[in-house]
């Protein structure tokens, strides 16, 4: 029987794979494959979304106004520069929507935040990936990569697979040499986890005062708000005015709006998050050598490790821990087949990780 026949450029896009949430014989495996907050969310972010339970038969205010208000007293923005996406990876769809039409080019570095490239090929647009150096993203291969055709740049600092950032200078010589007509989108989701790095900034700077950088930022990550799919982006005024043509009226929901504004004042929640995965990593790190892997410099709120002189080690370890029912993420689908990654959890799960990783040293 046939059927509708999707568009070319739709049949060859890969599928978003998220981390794994489910192992075989474990009713409750520990899951350290998704960068989430190990500690849960804020309890008045809990206490906001149990709130807007009661009226959940209303549509959300679609301008978000107070979650914009609130957002932009936290960073000091301008409210109406903000837009609020179903999580961040909205943000990147409407971005390749407005700005990338069919045979442009969207170039991004060699290891890249998967949703990019699908938001870019669902708009019909070529990808091209720049080497990196090192695991590090490396502004010169990109600025190389740029070609008459490419109308959007994406980066994420830090970035997601590999955990390792740049400094800011290096972001803004990129800008710098980009041309004016070139969106240049920088993915904040970790920057939390990274505001103390010397010469790190989240790339606001440039957001606040160029006409087209747009510098997104998620409630997922540090505030814990994963399934409630609320992020945000900042950017020059006719930038916002383009997104808002396109974004859906009630993307962001209530009880999202609500959670994101209690979770933005809880001081408490954030500054315990940020001490766990800051101590969480150095642990991981050690671990991870322990084990007989490289891990790279993190900044973000996990750790990524290679296994350079036996490239098949690192599947075999993330194998290797969900027989003992710990998922960690193995990175073969991000083109780091020698890699693993693994999210820094609370102190209980952490001792949990080091059992079941010693034990595979003692098997082997
Ligand atoms: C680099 C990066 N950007 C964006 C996201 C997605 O964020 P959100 O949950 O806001 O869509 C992730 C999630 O893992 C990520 O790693």
């Amino acid at each position: 029987m046939s059927g509708p026949i999707a568009k070319d450029t739709i049949l060859a896009i890969k599928p978003y794979v998220p981390g794994k949430a489910k192992v075989p014989g474990f009713a409750a495996p520990l899951k350290l494959s998704a960068n989430e907050n190990a500690l849960g969310c804020s309890p008045a972010a809990r206490a906001a979304y149990l709130e807007a339970a009661t009226s959940i038969h209303r549509y959300p205010d679609s301008r978000a106004a107070a979650l914009r208000s609130a957002i932009a007293r936290r960073h000091d923005l301008d409210p109406d520069r903000i837009i609020l996406g179903a999580g961040s990876d909205e943000i990147f769809s409407l971005v390749c929507q407005s700005y990338l039409s069919p045979g442009d080019t969207m170039v991004q570095p060699q290891f890249a935040f998967a949703a990019w490239a699908i938001a870019a090929r669902a708009a019909g647009a070529k990808v091209t990936s720049a080497t990196e150096s090192n695991y590090c993203v490396d502004v010169d291969a990109l600025l190389e990569a740029i070609s008459p055709s490419t109308r959007v740049v994406f980066l994420a600092n830090p970035a997601n697979p590999t955990g390792t950032l740049i400094p800011f200078c290096d972001i803004e010589r990129l800008h710098g040499a980009l041309p004016d007509n070139v969106v240049l989108v920088l993915d904040a989701a970790y920057a939390e986890f990274a505001e103390n790095v010397p010469g790190y900034e989240d790339g606001m700077r440039l957001a606040r005062t160029t006409p087209n950088v747009i510098v997104t930022r998620t409630f997922s990550k540090l505030h814990g708000l994963a399934a409630l799919r609320i992020g945000w982006g900042y950017a020059a005024k006719p930038v916002i005015d383009v997104l808002e043509r396109i974004r859906l009226p009630f993307n962001a929901s209530a009880p999202a709006q609500a959670s994101a504004i209690a979770a933005l004042g809880d001081e408490d929640f954030i500054e315990r998050s940020l001490v766990l995965v800051k101590a969480g990593r150095e642990q991981l790190a050690a671990l991870l050598v322990k084990a007989g892997l490289e891990p790279l410099p993190s900044a973000a709120n996990f750790v990524t490790a290679l296994s350079r002189r036996d490239p098949a080690a690192a599947q075999q370890i993330v194998s290797g821990l969900e027989s003992h029912g710990v998922i960690v993420r193995g990175l073969a689908n991000y083109d780091m087949g020698n890699a693993l990654r693994v999210s820094v959890g609370t102190q209980e799960e952490m001792l949990i990780f080091e059992q079941a990783l010693s034990s595979l040293q003692l098997a082997r």
